[in-house]
C-alpha cells in the first residue's frame, strides 16, 4: 500500500513514522509512507501558501494553487484523496479497515482555517474528521487515520496479536487485562483467570465486556440495537 501525507509540519510525522510497529511495516514493505512539504509546491520566494481569507475574518486559509499543483503531482490512477477536517465524516473501525484496502491513498492535512473550497470540492474523495474538537492543525489527525488503518493491514500486527476482542468489536469494550504478580499489593486478580479452565475464562471476558460497555459507553450498546436485523 502506497500513502503520501502532504502537511506544513512534516517533521511533526518523523517519530511517530519511525518507531515502533509504524516504523517496522515500512522496513517491511507493508507500506510505502512518504511525507511531503506542501511548501515544495509554492511557486514564490517566500514559499507562501496561505493568505487571507475572503470575506474578512481571522486567520489564513491555504491557497488553490499549490494544492491543486501537489496533489496533481502525486496522484495516481487508484489514488483515494483524503482531506483531515474536523468537519469531515467521524472515523470509525469500519472507515479504517476500508482505508486500508485501498492501494494509494493521499492524505492533506489542513491548518488555521482550513484551506480554499475549491480544493476541497475539486481535489478530495473524502473528508475524514478524528473527533470532535479543533486541532491547530490536521497533521495529527493525519496520524491517527494511518495507525488506525495500518492495524487493519495484514501482517501489520504480527503474530501475537490479532483484530478479535479489541474494543469495539461487536460494538463492544474490551475486557480487563492483568499479569504477573498475581497478587499484587493485597489486590488479588480476579480467581477465574488462574483456573486454567478457557470455557469459563471466555464466559467472564465476555461478561465483563458486556458489562463495562453497559457502564462506560451504553450509546455502543444502543447502535448495535438500531442495527438492521436486531
Ligand atoms: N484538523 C483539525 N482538527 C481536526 C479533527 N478533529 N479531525 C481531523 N482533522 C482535523
Amino acid at each position: 500500500m502506497k500513502v503520501d501525507v502532504l502537511t506544513l509540519f512534516p517533521q511533526m510525522l518523523d517519530g511517530f513514522l519511525s518507531e515502533s510497529m509504524m516504523g517496522r511495516a515500512q522496513r517491511n514493505g507493508l507500506i510505502d509512507l512518504k511525507v511531503h512539504n506542501l511548501r515544495d509546491w509554492s511557486t514564490d520566494k517566500h514559499n507562501t501558501v496561505d493568505d487571507r481569507p475572503f470575506g474578512g475574518g481571522a486567520g489564513m486559509v491555504l491557497m488553490p494553487k499549490p494544492l491543486f499543483a501537489a496533489i496533481e503531482d502525486l496522484q495516481s490512477e487508484n489514488a483515494h484523496r483524503i482531506y483531515m477536517a474536523p468537519d469531515g465524516e467521524p472515523l470509525t473501525p469500519t472507515l479504517a479497515e476500508d482505508l486500508s484496502q485501498k492501494e494509494h491513498l493521499i492524505i492533506l492535512s489542513g491548518h488555521y482555517e482550513g484551506i480554499d473550497e475549491r480544493a476541497r470540492q475539486n481535489l478530495i474523495d473524502q473528508e475524514v474528521s478524528i473527533g470532535d474538537y479543533v486541532l491547530t492543525n490536521g497533521t495529527l489527525a493525519a496520524a491517527v487515520l494511518i495507525d488506525c488503518f495500518c492495524r487493519f493491514l495484514p501482517g501489520f500486527l504480527g503474530e501475537e496479536k490479532s483484530l478479535t476482542n479489541e474494543s469495539f468489536q461487536d460494538n463492544l469494550l474490551d475486557f480487563p487485562q492483568f499479569t504477573r504478580p498475581a497478587d499484587f499489593r493485597n489486590m488479588p486478580i480476579p480467581e477465574v483467570l488462574l483456573s486454567g479452565n478457557h470455557a469459563e475464562i471466555e464466559a467472564w471476558r465476555q461478561q465483563q465486556r458486556e458489562e463495562r460497555t453497559r457502564e462506560r459507553r451504553p450509546d455502543l450498546l444502543k447502535d448495535s440495537q438500531d442495527e438492521p436485523g436486531n
